[in-house]
């Protein structure tokens, strides 16, 4: 049944989680809320919380965008008017996964606004197109964690239901796009790191799965992209020490960064506090998120 106003949530991400570049991703429970109510003309975007006064309200706003691809790629006549309404908890630009929450809101209200019939796997596939990337978007359509692979030009995902975990986010109040972060890799990498990674990338499925914080500990490490990225990151590699030293099983960066996550075994504030403190001794304050992972992918409602 058709409908002319429709509520979308969609959960943060963090994607990576060590070995697993550009592979894996979990859903974490932080989120942004978005109400679509169709129009008779004119596209406005309104904005609370985190990204106000920072995204386009009008056309050019991402969520738009995808809402409208949707409509494109399915053939289907578009509304000529929309207003979404947005209460966002995710910090964009900073490695929680804030485009591919906007992107699959756009989709997902867009499917339900229209009636269209799209498949899971479907909207997946345009999100990835939208995104670049299917990790974060695999997460957070899916809940828990994520594995995702591209096979020519369908994209494969599985979730994992996830023992829940506390997470620490620390997110340095720097720009590091995703695109400069991606830039700084290299474009072969050794056969020792990139076995180095696989084994740990499938163990770390293995400690999240299970809650298992000692095997997390020994596994969620990377050759791949973390040694790169934390160069641009001002006491990034001294904050991920610390937050082990704080008791931390494990910590990297999340995603593409800035932001870094801790997975704490004691008290996760003691682990945030070291954490922004080795940042600030490099003159970058940082905010802490003390979240934990969920197993609910995005949402729709009325
Ligand atoms: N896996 C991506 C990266 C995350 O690390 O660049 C951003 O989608």
């Amino acid at each position: 049944m058709k409908r002319d106003k429709v509520t979308v949530c969609v959960p943060a991400t963090s994607a990576n989680l060590g070995p697993g570049f550009d592979c894996l991703a979990l859903a974490l429970d932080l989120w942004n809320r978005a109400v679509f109510t169709l129009k008779s003309s004119g596209f406005h975007v309104e904005v609370h919380g985190e990204g106000a006064g920072q995204i386009a309200p009008n056309r050019q706003n991402l969520m738009v965008r995808a809402f409208l691809y949707f409509y494109e790629r399915f053939n289907i006549a578009a509304p000529r008017g929309l207003h979404i309404h947005c209460t966002n908890q995710v910090p964009l630009g900073s490695g929680l996964g804030s485009s591919a929450t906007a992107v699959l809101g756009g989709l997902l209200a867009a499917q339900a606004l229209s009636g269209y019939p799209a498949s899971q796997q479907e909207i997946l596939k345009l999100a990835c197109e939208l995104e670049g990337h299917p990790d974060n978007v695999a997460a957070a359509l899916l809940g828990g964690l994520a594995i995702v692979a591209w096979d020519k030009n369908e994209v494969v995902a599985r979730r994992i239901e996830l023992s829940k975990v506390c997470a620490v986010v620390v997110l340095p109040s720097m720009k590091l796009p995703t695109q400069a972060a991606r830039a700084a890799l290299p474009k072969e990498v050794p056969l020792k790191d990139a076995v180095y990674n696989l084994g740990r990338a499938a163990l770390v499925v293995e400690a999240l799965r299970n809650g298992d914080m000692e095997l997390l500990s020994q596994c969620m490490d990377d050759r791949l992209h973390q040694p790169y990225r934390l160069e641009m990151i001002p006491g990034g590699k001294a904050a991920l020490a610390a937050a082990r030293g704080a008791g931390a099983a494990a910590a990297v960066i999340s995603g593409a960064g800035p932001a870094l996550i801790a997975f704490p075994t004691g008290d996760p504030e003691q682990v945030a506090e070291a954490m922004q403190s080795e940042l600030s001794r490099c003159s970058l304050p940082a905010r802490r998120f003390i979240l934990s992972t969920t197993n609910l992918g995005a949402s729709v409602g009325d």
